[in-house]
This record gives structure tokens, sequence and C-alpha cells, in this order.
């Protein structure tokens, strides 16, 4: 393309966007009745609404792609197919059906015959997952029984519908490797008469797979209108079997004898319901900024391999700043980055909650009031832009899944349960007390902190970033199932999966069940499982070690090194749906992104002070009583320890002071219980900040100190004494040592 040809293309782009934009609003005006054309408003031109059979723009020239009803008027249409061959103006194919997301139903789809059970027609849908084991009722694929030309796999769209392409897999085992390498597709309104998909005089024959994993898609020479489509294999893979998985690309058009097309999806929140690519996103974080600058504000934490920025958009009443008290929460999606869901939904929170707080939304307010929320939308923005660049179908199951340079991130972090867990062994058999072992806050390995580690510097992001700022609750957002994991991920001895609960169990299976409980798609009981597991028997809540292990995952490392508590929540069957999926999974999930960051204000908070200056006391450990999990405060004296209802012995301790117990009672009601300490310090420290300003010390704490230092003398002189009296004795030196020991554990 020569210069002046693509400045007329620019032009001409430019010129069809203007035209749309106009065509858009003349057909908004034309029509205030129900029949309308258009159910969006036409706003700022990239955010026009999807609904079902949507169709997308994109131009070339100008990256700015709009998202417009299908139900257009026909000159508006022809138009717009008219000009989908000029300069770049590229009119989008239509949605998939939903094979994939489970849209269609098991009995939409039909086959000539399977090889067995669990490689039925149902099993034929694109990015369906196997077991590890084949021959189980959930395998990887629609396999016919016989190997011929008379095979096919039917698919009902249930409405007439323009069929304008179909996308073809293998199938998913790590036994076999079977894929269909040419097919033909048969159409027909009644399922008996069928006509063939024609590419001018000759049937047409479309290009398959040469490869289990990778999809392609296929475009009817000429999109054609049916209710009904069928895949018929031609030729495969000449030393398996007749194999596929597949997705159906279609836009429903209105049946004029069907007077309940008109399907209600009117969505309330009319959010920017599209994928974000890196610079779309960092685009809709600045306007959201500009539309709420009070409550607002967007921080980096660091940046990927390639480069790209690690943002995060803060919402708070005093964006920028801890407030005494007020606990932090965050969001992180997209570690793996062709887990496209989660980041969308958290661009769409964003949007949601600056829109209602300026609405007056009384719920959203008080939780930008009182709770800080950080909202990491990527996490691995390099993995999430070659996921986009291949599309939400054809990026297959695991292209993006890992960063640039090959590191699964959730595999990434320190391994602190086994540093733990071995130390808590290393005790028992030297008989001491378990108690002593850290349980908590436990230290980075020398390993993990060297130049060389394989660490990534999407992980080294977030792990400053976790120490930087006290976070006490947070979810970690990935795809491709329906179930809410909590710690422990990793299980002990390096069993594969295991029930491996934290001292906090019974707290993490209720978050958990918050989130399922209350999303749309988990809660309905009569939902199909994703791909081999059925999480429905277990109220779509998993222990993550009893899924499988996972060494070094964010969430474990969260929990062992801070106080932040994590779940890991897997929003959907499709790791990367299609862009008209992202309305209804705003509605799935939107009352559990919410109610769960309510619960950052379950059981009891306060502030640790100095008896005497009255000023905050950070790191001071709070102990549960029973509870082999400690927290500690922060820069300020406050803390916040997530419990569930019950009453608790609570004490705190920290260097320099004396402990203090306190009984804290926790209730039903969904804020914390207010649970404050002072501290008194020792005499000792008073002594040591004394001599520190070398001041004159007291009369009565020096009397104080030397009392102490006498009791001190003389129990540890009566131990040795005892000592040498001989093994006989050694039993009850040892009671004695413990008892010595357990007295001054605020020294340890
Ligand atoms: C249609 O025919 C053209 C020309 O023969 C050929 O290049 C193309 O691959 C055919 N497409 C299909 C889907 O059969
Ligand atoms: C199905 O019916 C529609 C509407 O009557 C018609 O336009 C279309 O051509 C038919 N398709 C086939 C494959 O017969
Ligand atoms: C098919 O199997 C035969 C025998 O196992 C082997 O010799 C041949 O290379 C295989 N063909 C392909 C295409 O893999
Ligand atoms: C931000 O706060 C200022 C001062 O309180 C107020 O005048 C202004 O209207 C607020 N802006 C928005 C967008 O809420
Ligand atoms: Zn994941």
């Amino acid at each position: 393309m020569t210069g002046m040809e693509k400045s007329l293309c620019t032009l001409a782009a430019a010129f069809f966007l203007l035209y749309l934009n106009a065509a858009l609003i003349q057909a908004q005006k034309a029509s205030t009745d129900r029949n309308s054309l258009l159910k969006s408003t036409p706003r700022p031109a990239s955010s026009f609404r999807p609904t079902k059979g949507t169709l997308t723009v994109t131009t070339k020239f100008k990256s700015r792609k709009f998202i417009v009803i299908d139900r257009l008027p026909s000159t508006l249409f022809k138009k717009l197919a008219d000009w989908s061959n000029v300069c770049g103006v590229h009119l989008a194919d239509c949605p998939p059906l939903g094979l994939e997301s489970l849209r269609v139903h098991d009995s939409q789809i039909r086959a000539s015959s399977s090889l067995r059970t669990g490689l039925g027609a149902h099993r034929g849908r694109l990015n369906i997952q196997s077991g590890i084991e084949d021959g189980d009722r959930y395998d990887g694929a629609w396999c016919a029984r016989h190997k011929d030309k008379n095979q096919w796999l039917e698919v009902d769209a249930l409405h007439l519908t323009k069929f304008t392409g179909v996308i073809l897999q293998g199938r998913n085992s790590i036994w076999s490797w079977d894929f269909v390498e040419t097919y033909k597709v048969q159409l027909s309104n009644d399922s008996v008469k069928w006509q063939t998909c024609m590419n001018g005089t000759e049937e047409a024959i479309f290009i398959g797979n040469q490869h289990t994993e990778i999809p392609v898609l296929a475009l009817l020479p000429v999109p054609t209108v049916a209710r009904y489509i069928r895949i018929n294999p031609q030729t495969w893979y000449s030393n398996g079997t007749i194999c596929l998985r597949a997705e159906i690309l279609g836009c429903q058009v209105q049946d004029p004898s069907n007077i309940y097309a008109e399907e209600d999806s009117d969505y309330k929140d009319n959010l920017d319901f599209r994928h974000h690519n890196y610079k779309d996103m960092r685009t809709l974080m600045k306007s959201v900024h500009d539309e709420c600058p009070n409550i607002t504000r967007i921080y980096t934490i660091g940046r990927s391999y390639q480069g790209l920025k690690l943002y995060v958009m803060e919402f708070s009443d005093n964006p920028g700043k801890h407030e005494l008290g007020e606990p932090e929460f965050r969001y992180v999606a997209g570690m793996h980055g062709n887990e496209a869901l989660g980041r969308e939904l958290v661009l769409n929170l964003m949007q949601y909650l600056c829109r209602e707080f300026k609405k007056g939304n009384q719920r959203i307010a008080r939780l930008i009031t009182e709770t800080r929320i950080h909202l990491l939308p990527s996490m691995n923005p390099d993995g999430y832009e070659e996921a986009y660049k291949k599309g939400s179908e054809l990026a297959g199951w695991a292209d993006g899944r890992y960063s640039y340079e090959g590191i699964d991130l959730n595999h990434n972090f320190p391994d602190l349960n086994n540093i733990m867990w071995n130390a808590q062994e290393r005790a028992l058999t030297k008989a001491q007390e378990k108690s002593k072992v850290p349980n908590h806050y436990i230290p980075m390995p020398e390993y993990y902190t060297k130049e060389d580690a394989m660490v990534a510097p999407e992980t080294r992001a977030v792990i400053n970033w976790m120490e930087e700022i006290p976070f006490v609750l947070s979810a970690n957002l990935h795809g491709g199932e329906l179930v809410v994991t909590y710690p422990f991920d990793c299980t002990r001895d390096w069993a594969p999966q295991e029930d491996t609960p934290t001292a906090d169990n019974a707290f993490f299976r209720w978050l958990a069940s918050v989130y399922a409980s209350t999303n749309l798609v988990m809660s309905n009981p009569d939902r199909r499982v994703c791909h081999y597991e059925n999480f429905q028997q277990h109220n779509n809540i998993i222990n993550g070690g009893a899924w499988h292990t996972v060494p070094g995952s964010m969430n474990d490392f969260s929990y062992l090194h801070t106080n932040c508590f994590e779940v890991t929540v897997e929003l959907s069957c499709d790791k990367f749906p299609h862009a008209s999926e992202l309305p209804i999974e705003w509605e799935n999930n939107k009352e559990s992104l919410l109610v769960y960051m309510e619960q950052v204000h379950r059981g009891i908070k306060g502030v640790i002070r100095d008896k005497q200056t009255r000023k905050g006391i950070p790191d001071a450990i709070i102990k549960v009583d029973d509870h082999e999990h400690d927290i500690r405060s922060a820069e300020g004296g406050d803390y916040w320890r997530l419990l569930n209802p019950g009453e608790y012995k609570i004490v705190v301790w920290a260097v320099g002071y004396f402990p203090s117990m306190r009984r804290c009672t926790v209730g039903m009601e969904p804020h914390p219980t207010l649970c404050d300490f002072t501290l008194t310090k020792t005499p000792a420290e008073v002594l040591k900040q004394i001599r520190a300003k070398s001041g004159k010390i007291p009369q009565d704490i020096q009397l104080r100190v030397r009392a102490l230092r006498l009791k001190k003398l003389r129990a540890s002189t009566k131990v040795i004494n005892q000592k040498r009296e001989g093994p006989r004795l050694r039993q009850k030196a040892r009671k004695l040592n413990r008892k010595a020991r357990a007295a001054g554990f605020w020294r340890a």
C-alpha cells in the first residue's frame, strides 16, 4: 500500500466511523418503543453495548472497536457489509453459539455415532478437557464409532441463525492422537433435508486440524441462514480415528413467526463490555480515574518482562494513604494471561464502583469509605497480549498462560509451606515445643533472594507490593473451571492431592462459600460440569491441595508470609469467553465480587498501643488461643483478625512489652468487633530506652529491675543445681524449664 493509498484509507475509515455513529444515533431516535432497533444509547464511540447476536467492527487504521447490535436497518447493514472489504475496515464474524461456554446445552448436540459415552456428542466442545485417564465419562472430544465419511456432529441452534464459520480442534488426551483434517458442512431447517455448503459449484471442503490442540477457523464462503448445522469429517489423521471438538459461529436472525424472539437482555449496568488489550485497559483506567478523581488513584507496582506496567487502581475515600483501622483489600487477576475473564470483571468493577459511588449507592459508598481497595487487573500482561492477539476462540487452552519467560506465576512464589512443616518436624524430634516454630511471617528462603533465582519480575513486583501494604483479604481470579479454592494449595509430603487445611480452615471455607453461593452460575443446581470434575458435590468450593498440589502458589505465600488471606476463584469453564458473553458474566459475578470484598470486615480489629505514650505499636503479634496462625499489627499499631462468629481468647505481645490478654466475641453481623490493647513496657525496656537517651534512671524503676534480675538468677540457679543432682531429677528440671520458658515466652 502506498502512502497516498494509506492516507486515503485513513480518511475513509474516519468517515466510516462518523457515518456509523450518525446512523446509530438516527436509529436510536427513530425508535422509542419496545421494537427498538438499538437497545443502547449511543455513547462515546467505543462503548456500544453488545447483546446476543452482536457484531464487531474494527478498523485497521483507527484502532477503535465498535460493537453494535445485529438488528440494524437492512440498508445500514448492507452499507456495513459493503464497507467491510474496503481499506481494512473489517466486519467481524458472528459470535460463537456457545459450545465452549456451555450456553449450548448437551441436548442441542447430536452425532451419527460415538465410540463410547465418554466420547459422546456432548464432549465435542471447543477446549473441553479430559481427565488424566481416558475411558471415563469425561473424555476430551466427540469420537465417531466408525471410520467413514458418513459421520457427523450436529448442532441445533434452536433459532434461525446466520452461520458464518466453524472452529475445529482435535481430541484432548495424553494417550491418543486424533483429529479431523478436512470436512464438509451441511445446513438444514428441519434436520431432515440437508443442504451441503457450496464453494461456487463445488461442495466446499474445509481445512481442519494438523494438531490435537490448535484450533482452526474456517469461514463459510457464503454465510447461510438455517437452524441446524452439521460437521461432516472427510479425512482424519491416518493412525487415529474421527474425533473433534468444535465451536460454531452464528448470529441469531429475526424469525417473523416467533413472537418470543425478542429476548430480554437489558443489562442494568452499561459498562464497557469488551476485551481490553494493554492500551485499551490503560485508557479505561484513566477514564475511570478522570470520572472519579476523589476516590481513585492509579499506580504501578512494577513491570512485566516485556516492560508492560502492572497497573493498580485504588479505591478509597482517601486514596494514596493507609488510614488507621481501615482494612486493605486486593483483587488480583490475570496471573495466567489467557484466563481473561477476571481482567474484564475487575475493569467492570472499577467502572461500577465509580459510577455507583457518584450515584449515591449507599452500599458502595460504605465499602469505599471503610475499605481501601486495590485492583490489579493484569498480573501477567505479556501472556495476555499473546492470547489476545489470537483471540477469544483461537488462543487454545494454554497460549498466554505463562509469563514471557515461560514461567507459571502461580508456582513461582517461594514455597514456605515446606519450610514451616520441616521446622515443625524438627521441633518434634528434638522434643521442643511445636509452638516455638513460627506459624506466620515465615521469612523468604535464601535461595529465593539470590540474583540468579528463577523469579519472574511479575512475581517480584507482587511480593514487594504484598510486603508494602498491610493487606487483610484478597482473591486471585483465574478461569477454566467453576470453583473457589482455599489454602493450602501445596500438600504435605508431596502428595499429588490431599486435603491440606490451614489453621484458619473454617474461615477460609466461609470465604470460599461466600463467593460460590452468590455466583449465579456456580449456585445454579442444574449446571453441568465444566470438564471432568464435579465440584457441585462440594458446593463449588474445595481445598487447593485436595484438588491438585501447587507448590509456590500465591495464596499460600500470602497466608504464610503476610497477614493476608487469599482464595482462588475459577470464574468460568471458558478461559477466554467471547466479548458477547461479558455482560452476562458481569451479572453472574457482580454480587459475588461485592460481597466478597465486604468479608474484610469480619472478625476482630483494633489498635495496639503503648500504655504510656498512647502510640501505636507496629509488628505486635496477635495470637488467638487454640489457633496456630498469628498475625501482626501494621505500622500504626492497627490489626485485623478475620474470624468466624464465636468467643476468642486473644493474647497480644510485642518486643519490650508485657503480653496482654482479652476475650473478644465475634457476632454474626457483618462488621468487626473492636478489640484494642494497651501494652505496658517491661522495666528492662524502659531502662534500655532511658540509657539510650543517657538520662537518669528513676529509683522505682531501678528497684523493679533489680528485683527482676534477682528473681531470674534464682530460677536459673535452681535449675542448674537440680541438673547437678543427677539424671533422676532431669524430668523435673525439664518441667521447670518449660514453665520458665512459658512465663517468659514474650522474649522468644
Ligand atoms: C473454494 O474454492 C477455491 C478455488 O478453487 C479454493 O481456493 C478454496 O480453498 C475453496 N474453499 C473451500 C472452503 O472449499
Ligand atoms: C431456512 O429458512 C430460512 C427462512 O425461511 C431460509 O431463508 C433459509 O434459506 C432456509 N435454509 C435452508 C438451509 O433451507
Ligand atoms: C502410523 O503407524 C505406523 C505403525 O505404527 C507408523 O509406521 C507410521 O509412521 C504412522 N504414521 C503416521 C503418519 O504417524
Ligand atoms: C471531589 O471533592 C471536591 C471537594 O470535596 C468536590 O467539590 C468535588 O465535587 C468532588 N468531585 C467529584 C468528581 O466527586
Ligand atoms: Zn489459572
